[in-house]
């Protein structure tokens, strides 16, 4: 057996992940609270450490690599999304860096389908009147939303949780266009029916747009006052990719002005401080990052994560490396 490695878990992971790093005879340091790790403290944690298994809360940089030391090998981020790690930093260290596609997946599609239909169908306004005790009665006119029949989705980035999203709202009847940096393969553009368009002439005809990029230096708010001007004042933004894609306080003040209809949120810009402008909002749909926030789910991210940190420290290649 080869000799125990050390591996650092950044922050407290399902025990599935825990027990597989174990059971290959690694020497595992798990952090068992709630309560993220501080960056003094994790700085002295991943002293030594062979392999670091990272939450996207923790932001893996130079500085944390090198308080690491040179053995480390590997950083397995527990997320599909890897804004909090800068690769280029472990790329010209020798360390593999990878991610976690395709687990989260189809729970993330569901909470961006959620947040069209609350924010379309004014579920969380309605569901404040009942628990604020507010007076109301059915009518002909009350609290009218729109419906999605019919109605174009824009998906900014057609990667797998957009076209996940897009077979979704293709069952509730939504038809399909999409701006990507390249065109999807043909048959997945048939199967989803959807067409390609430049991101101005998708956010100009979309009735809702949903964002599924991931976040970099070129997306930094993507969507700002310009793009929120071009879209329509009907139409709704749903956020679930992360949240400094949008610049929030722009969104804010469109939503107050009427210049967009609604919006549904994910993730947001300085997670978790929220723009003021957005909590006193009725048409601003706010929940806390769980776009991946299934048991199974998480599950299968440790778990994915583990598998690429006990892979690196075998030898073998990552399965899930994060692309060059
Ligand atoms: C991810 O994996 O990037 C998600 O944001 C986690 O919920």
């Amino acid at each position: 057996m080869p000799a125990p490695q050390r591996v650092v878990i950044t922050g407290r992971v399902p025990n599935e992940a825990v027990v597989m790093l174990s059971a290959a005879g690694h020497e595992v340091e798990s952090w068992d609270s709630e309560i993220l790790v501080t960056r003094e403290e994790l700085l002295t944690r991943v002293a030594g450490a062979d392999a670091i298994l990272s939450l996207l809360t923790e932001k893996v940089d130079a500085e944390l690599l090198d308080a690491a030391g040179p053995q480390l090998r590997v950083v397995s981020n527990v997320a599909v999304g890897y804004n909090n790690i800068d690769v280029p930093a472990c790329r010209t260290r020798g360390i593999i860096a990878t991610n976690t596609p395709g687990v989260l997946t189809d729970a993330t599609a569901d909470i961006a389908m959620a947040l069209i239909l609350m924010s379309t169908r004014r579920l969380a306004e309605g569901e404040r009147v009942i628990r604020d005790q507010q007076p109301w009665q059915w009518g002909m006119f009350y609290m009218l939303g729109t419906s999605i029949q019919g109605r174009q989705l824009g998906i900014v980035g057609m990667g797998q949780i957009g076209a996940a999203l897009a077979r979704r709202a293709r069952a509730f009847g939504m038809t399909i266009a999409y701006s990507n940096r390249s065109a999807i393969a043909p048959e997945l553009a048939a199967e989803l029916g959807c067409v390609r368009m430049e991101m101005d002439d998708l956010l100009a005809t979309s009735d809702v747009v949903s964002l599924h990029c991931p976040y970099s230096p070129a997306t930094h708010h993507l969507i700002g006052a310009a793009q929120l001007a071009t879209m329509r004042s009907d139409s709704f933004l749903i956020n679930t990719a992360r949240g400094p894609v949008v610049d929030e306080a722009a969104l804010a003040d469109a939503l107050a002005t009427g210049e967009i209809a609604g919006a549904g949120l994910d993730v947001f810009e300085n997670e978790p401080t929220i723009h003021p402008g957005l909590l006193t909002l009725d048409n601003a749909v706010l929940i806390p990052h769980l776009g991946s926030a299934t048991v199974e789910t998480r599950t299968a991210m440790a778990t994915l994560a583990a598998t690429n940190t006990l892979a690196v420290l075998r030898g073998e290649p990552a399965p899930t490396p994060i692309p060059a």
